[in-house]
């Protein structure tokens, strides 16, 4: 079973010996790894779009070390709290499938029966996340042009990943949530210091979306005592900052035995209306 359906002419997705079919009979092979590739040519902006492989990597690498478990509890928690007895869960820019896992695993604890997708336009990202998790139902596929029915969705997640607000309004069902992960004004901010001369704080501001009503805003502030080069440049490797930061700001850091970092998120619950 997917929650997917055809990219080419929006019909439904059926299981065929190795893939997908619609009832046109556009035809979507499974990869290896059980994921599917939904993603026309026509929507790809590059060969391989997204995030590449080194940078899927760094990301599972990082991740994996812990340092922000804390936000996947917290989404964890939220993803219970705000979905019924089987709800459907998309995690829209999953990347390798750390917080699609987590929340999936956390509604089966909760003795829900979750069916929980996720998509990314990165291949590389997809194929980690189904090796990570062969029970999830994934897709690499463009969060502007969603392969997925309207109002089929109870529960859509997005960290750090890009905001295709019409898309997710139609995709969520009425009364479904949607979970929407930013950073706060002081979210890396001695990194940040060491990396800059005069760094400045995130800007912090409630959206209102047309068609969402704001539930609430859960803040995730902690710090990382980070004791090693290794995860120091894991941390910074993760950042937007590794491909814009000056050389000095990187040297400064290069020689830094260790660093303690604020962490900062706050994890913005909306409702869509009815
Ligand atoms: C900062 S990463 C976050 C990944 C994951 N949510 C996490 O926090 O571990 C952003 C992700 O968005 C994906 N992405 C970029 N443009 C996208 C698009 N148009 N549709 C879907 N995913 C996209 C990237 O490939 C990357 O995996
Ligand atoms: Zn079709």
């Amino acid at each position: 079973m997917t929650i997917f359906r055809c990219p080419l002419c929006g019909g439904p997705l059926f299981e065929v010996p190795g893939g997908l079919r619609c009832p046109r009979g556009h035809r979507f092979d499974r990869a290896r790894e059980g994921y599917v590739h939904l993603l026309p040519v026509g929507q790809k902006h590059s060969l391989s779009p997204g995030d590449d492989k080194a940078m899927v990597s760094a990301r599972r690498a990082f991740l994996d070390r812990g340092w922000y478990a804390p936000l996947r509890e917290e989404l964890e928690h939220l993803a219970v709290k705000y979905t019924g007895g089987e709800p459907v869960v998309l995690d829209a820019g999953c990347g390798e499938g750390y917080y699609t896992q987590g929340v999936r695993q956390a509604l089966l604890s909760a003795g829900k029966a979750p069916h929980a997708a996720g998509f990314d336009i990165s291949k590389f990202a997809v194929q980690k996340a189904a090796r990570r998790c062969p029970e999830l139902d994934l897709a690499v596929a463009s969060a502007y042009h969603m392969p997925v029915g309207d109002g089929a969705v109870d529960l859509l997640l997005n960290v750090f990943s890009p905001l295709a607000i019409e898309e997710f309004r139609r995709v969520l069902k009425k009364g479904g949530c949607y979970l929407y992960v930013v950073p706060a004004a002081k979210h890396l901010w001695e990194l940040k210091e060491v990396l800059y001369d005069a760094p400045y704080p995130n800007e912090e501001k409630e959206t209102p979306y047309e068609g969402f009503a704001y539930r609430e805003i859960v803040p995730v502030s902690y710090t990382v005592h980070l004791s090693t080069q290794a995860d120091i440049q894991a941390l910074f490797q993760m950042t937007p900052y590794a491909w814009k930061t000056p050389g000095a700001g990187k040297a400064r850091l290069a020689a830094l035995p260790s660093l303690d970092c604020q962490i900062d998120f706050r994890v913005h619950i909306f409702q869509r209306e009815s």
